[in-house]
């Protein structure tokens, strides 16, 4: 059975649009209720070590004001373990990050982390924050988040965004199997990073996947058509494809 696929806008490049002036507008807040206007089923946002887009107050907002389920993206670091332990989101995403890099570029290695990651997923768990590791859809990946007893995983689909023709279909496979190597371990197994209009559907049809998390697509879009626009044809396109 394939069930509905969830869709989480991530609203982190409002911020970067109003960070570029210094002011309060456009507020990501703002952002994540028209969003959530259009169909979102959750908000996400990361807050980078270097607050280049997403603020500590913008977490707060979030938090209290928005009535949709956040999934908070965070590095593994005492900082921001601490942050999502005072503020509780319901998921917090461990991603990898590095101060240099213009996104996230590629999948967190947890199978090169188990010993240090460990603690920061138990904390969380015990929060009762759903964890989930943001990791390339590859076996080994797949095999930490079993030994972390991570409940959810995230697969980059940076690789797939970014191929043409075979090496596409090769990267989409990859997920695919991905997918269903997680759901027969138990674990929750949810895509995102550069889907757009156009690559979405292939994506949307794997059967296991239970949410999509986009953003850069959305926001740049929301220039052209709104936000409001935007958020509905995505949930549109990943319903045609289930
Ligand atoms: N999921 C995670 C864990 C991410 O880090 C990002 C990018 O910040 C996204 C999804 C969304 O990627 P994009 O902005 O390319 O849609």
């Amino acid at each position: 059975m394939t069930g509905r696929l969830r869709l989480g806008v991530n609203i982190d490049h409002v911020a970067t649009i109003r960070n570029a002036r210094g002011g309060p507008h456009p507020d990501p807040v703002r952002a994540a209720q028209a969003a959530a206007a259009a169909g979102a089923d959750g908000i996400t946002a990361h807050l980078r070590e270097d607050r280049r887009h997403i603020t500590d107050t913008d977490i707060d907002r979030l938090t209290a004001e928005i009535a949709l389920p956040l999934n908070l993206e965070m590095a593994a670091t005492p900082e921001m373990l601490a942050i999502a332990c005072r503020h509780r989101p319901h998921a917090a995403c461990i991603v990898p990050e590095r101060r240099e890099e213009r996104t996230t570029e590629g999948g967190l290695n947890a199978a090169g982390q188990i010993d240090s990651l460990r603690p920061i997923v138990a904390r969380l768990s015990e929060a009762g924050i759903r964890v989930s590791l943001f990791i390339e859809p590859a076996p080994e990946q797949i095999e930490a988040a079993i030994r972390l007893a991570a409940p959810v995983v995230e697969f980059h689909t940076g690789r797939y965004a970014h191929a043409d023709g075979e090496a596409r279909a090769a990267e989409l496979r990859r997920i695919a199997d991905a997918a269903a190597l997680a759901t027969k371990n138990g674990i929750e197994p949810h895509a995102g990073h550069g889907l757009t209009y156009d690559n979405v559907a292939a994506v949307a049809a794997i059967p296991q996947l239970a949410e999509l998390n986009i953003g850069h697509f959305l926001i740049g879009e929301a220039i052209f058509t709104g936000l409001d626009a935007s958020v509905r044809r995505m949930r549109e396109l990943m319903d045609e494809a289930r």
